[in-house]
């Protein structure tokens, strides 16, 4: 299968990096330096995981010691929702590179499009901003037109409908270089896919493993483990590979890159080697057929007590 994604000026993104949400600090140092150590390319950050700083040393002692070049290395970073306000968004960014110790980034996403108060939370409505007076399609505009500056390589979003897409494209003359969302065999958004790909808008999936995040009252109900499915178990004995490994290949083959995330060497190397698995057109039609339109990251923490948004406005479904 295809190892990197094709920008249109050249450049090209990895498909399988590594995801960082929830690698503590103290672990995530020694993951990122794995990482790249076993061939990672890709490396997905954001301000509010709070690591970015380790992150950045880790990406520096591999550079210093010559085990790659940053021009071989794809770093992905996210502009947080406190930082949406025009005069915001180039000081984060500063400190996103600061901390990660880089002159610039290959690919930096809105987070969500759902902007906050500087320095606050998302604990009450208080803590938010009408979207209103500071529309995400303002913010795009304002995150891209940093470009001239040499800072950021491409733009993209993340948690973005196809409504919003449309609001994007049809408002604004930038178009997102990546849309990165919640995408597995359970979550397999085919309406997204369809339209991401007519548009030219390379799909990233997060949590692609099914997450470990999935609420407690779906655990309760036994729902059932993606990575326990028995239909991606029996396509995974057919190839001698894992469960992990047959959904990354599966969202590969699908031309959708994905950042699974461990802190283990042993899984780091596995999730990799799935870049030389190919599922047959069968074992992928089997895989289309178990899709739960489940959402792990529901979104539920945007919802407040007279705040702005219902879980309707976050997916527009
Ligand atoms: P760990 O970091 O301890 O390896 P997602 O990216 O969908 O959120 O999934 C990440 C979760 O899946 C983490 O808990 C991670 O644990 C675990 N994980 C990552 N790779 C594998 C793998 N190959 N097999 C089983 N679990 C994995």
């Amino acid at each position: 299968s295809n190892i990197r994604l094709q920008c249109a000026n050249g450049d090209s993104l990895p498909m399988i990096g590594l995801g960082t949400w929830k690698a503590k600090p103290g672990e995530v140092y020694e993951a990122v330096k794995s990482a790249i150590e076993v061939g990672y390319r890709h490396i997905d950050c954001a301000s509010v995981y709070g690591n970015e700083a380790e992150i950045g040393q880790a990406i520096a002692d591999q550079i210093n010691a010559g085990t790659v070049s940053r021009d071989e290395l794809w770093i992905t970073s996210k502009l947080w929702c406190d930082s949406f306000a025009a005069e915001d968004i180039k000081p984060a960014l500063i400190s996103t590179l600061h901390d990660l110790q880089l002159e610039y980034l290959d690919l930096y996403l809105m987070h969500w499009p759902i902007p906050l108060k500087k320095g606050h939370g998302m604990r009450t409505a208080d803590d938010f901003v009408d979207p209103v007076l500071l529309p995400y399609p303002d913010t795009w505009l304002n995150m891209n037109q940093l470009s001239a500056e040499g800072l950021v390589r491409h733009y993209g979003v993340s948690n973005f409908t196809v409504k919003k897409l449309k609001v994007l494209l049809e408002n604004t003359p930038f178009k997102p270089a990546v849309n990165q969302v919640e995408l597995h065999p359970y979550l397999q958004q085919a309406d997204l896919v369809n339209f991401c790909q007519g548009a030219g808008i390379h799909l990233t999936a997060y949590s692609p493993l099914g997450s470990s995040d999935r609420p407690d009252p779906l655990k309760q109900a036994g729902e059932p483990v993606l990575l326990e499915n028995s239909v991606i178990g029996e396509i995974a004995k057919e190839l001698s590979a894992s469960a992990a490994q047959v959904i990354i290949a599966w969202l590969n083959s699908q031309g959708i890159s994905t950042i699974p995330k461990s802190t283990h060497l042993d899984r780091q190397k596995q999730n990799l080697d799935s870049r030389h698995l190919n599922l047959s057109e069968e074992q992928v039609n089997k895989i289309a057929e178990i899709d739960l339109a489940r959402r792990y990251i529901t979104g539920e923490f945007w919802i407040k007590d007279e705040g702005f948004y219902t879980l309707e406005d976050i997916w527009d479904e």
